[in-house]
């Protein structure tokens, strides 16, 4: 393992940092990552917040009164604020920046499956979102300036009533440290944490996703609907008369059932359902199919020149048997290793692109017509 990896986790490889505290203690690394920055400034941050397919907020504390303003922000929106205690918040700045995209890669010990997005905020003294708790994992990573984090285990969750934000009643955390660029914070569901900026800073929030119990069975419900295809209909050829007509038939709840019991699933189904689920981009994301096409034949040859790359809005996973791509779902043959590459490592090499079967090409020509991808320059 290379000493940046090691680093990037105080010392710890990967599977002992998540035997030790993944979803079960938070850890704290000074020079995680030492000469970092982070590569958006102020206001690189606020242009991001004034485009409408990207989703931003900005908070302001003035005492005790705080204001959530949601993006598309407006210049006029920048020139009102007071010179102490407010942040903007950016979310998915890994879907807009290639630097902010190689950061969430770092975090590829955990399955793609796992991931979010990166949150970036910029906020200046005084600046936060206030004492709070997160339901998913969480690596803070200091960007440029200072941030003192305070932080803990708590059980009550209870938050103050009547504010836009949702800031907790009592906050007494056991940590209190400041953090400094490179230095990071990964925090478990459901900890107690205020970072309030010392200077102007950025802060990145690697996150994590987790569903609910809830909204996977929504979500899979939804699934097995839209591919429903159930055959015959209710039929009663021997229905005799009744003297009570308000009465629901025994014969015809257990004929239903029968016609019911044609719905199944098995893992094979719920992989589907999880890849097709888990690849469907945020309604907010919008590709940009490429202006000139090439034409397959010449994007063959690109790609065996230069080389594919994924776009970084572009959710690639993969199972046994199918590649997800952006919430479709393509069926996979034994060969397909190359493209189980490009969903890893999110690109492709030159001397892998050239020696892709016809059929591969022409699916990976597919996905560049739609935006998902483009052969590097
Ligand atoms: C921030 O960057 O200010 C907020 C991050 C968080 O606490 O979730
Ligand atoms: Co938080």
């Amino acid at each position: 393992m290379s000493d940046a990896r090691r680093r990037l986790l105080g010392g710890l490889s990967p599977a002992a940092f998540l035997a030790r505290h993944w979803q079960k203690e938070a850890l704290r690394v000074t020079g995680a990552l030492p000469g970092f920055r982070g590569p958006l400034d102020a206001r690189a941050l606020r242009t991001l917040a004034m485009r409408d397919d990207v989703e931003s907020r900005l908070v302001v504390r003035e005492g005790a009164a705080w204001t959530l303003r949601h993006g598309p922000l407006r210049a006029a929106d920048f020139r009102a604020l007071p010179p102490r205690g407010w942040t903007l918040l950016v979310q998915g700045v890994n879907l807009h920046d290639r630097d902010c995209d190689d950061l969430l890669r770092r975090f590829a010990f955990v399955p793609y499956a796992r991931l979010d997005d990166v949150m970036a905020s910029y906020a200046v003294p005084g600046g936060g979102v206030g004492p709070h708790l997160d339901n998913y994992d969480v690596f803070l990573l200091q960007g440029f300036g200072r941030r003192r984090w305070r932080y803990g285990r708590q059980d009550d969750a209870r938050f103050r009533p009547g504010l836009p934000l949702r800031i907790l009643r009592r906050f007494a955390p056991a940590q209190d440290h400041v953090f400094g660029p490179g230095d990071l914070l990964y925090l478990p569901p459901e900890w107690a944490h205020d970072g309030v900026a010392l200077e102007p800073c950025t802060t990145y929030s690697i996150g994590f996703r987790a569903a609910t119990a809830q909204e996977l069975g929504t979500a899979f419900l939804d699934f097995l609907r839209d591919d429903l295809d159930l055959d015959g209909r209710y039929a009663d050829p021997g229905l005799r008369p009744t003297s009570a007509p308000a009465r629901i038939p025994d014969a015809m709840v257990k004929r239903v059932a029968a016609l019911l019991a044609a719905i199944r699933w098995d893992r094979a189904t719920v992989a589907r359902f999880l890849g097709r689920t888990l690849s469907e981009p945020k309604a907010i994301v919008v590709f940009d199919p490429p202006d000139a096409p090439l034409r397959p034949a010449a994007f063959r040859a690109r790609i065996a020149r230069c080389g594919v790359r994924l776009d970084a809005r572009t959710l690639m996973l993969y199972d046994d048997r199918a590649f997800h791509v952006n919430g479709e779902s393509a069926a996979r043959n034994p060969g397909d290793v190359a493209l189980e590459r490009l969903a890893d490592d999110r690109a492709l090499a030159p001397a892998a692109s050239a020696t892709l079967p016809r059929a591969q090409v022409a699916r990976l020509h597919r996905w560049y017509l739609d935006g998902y991808l483009v052969p590097d320059a």
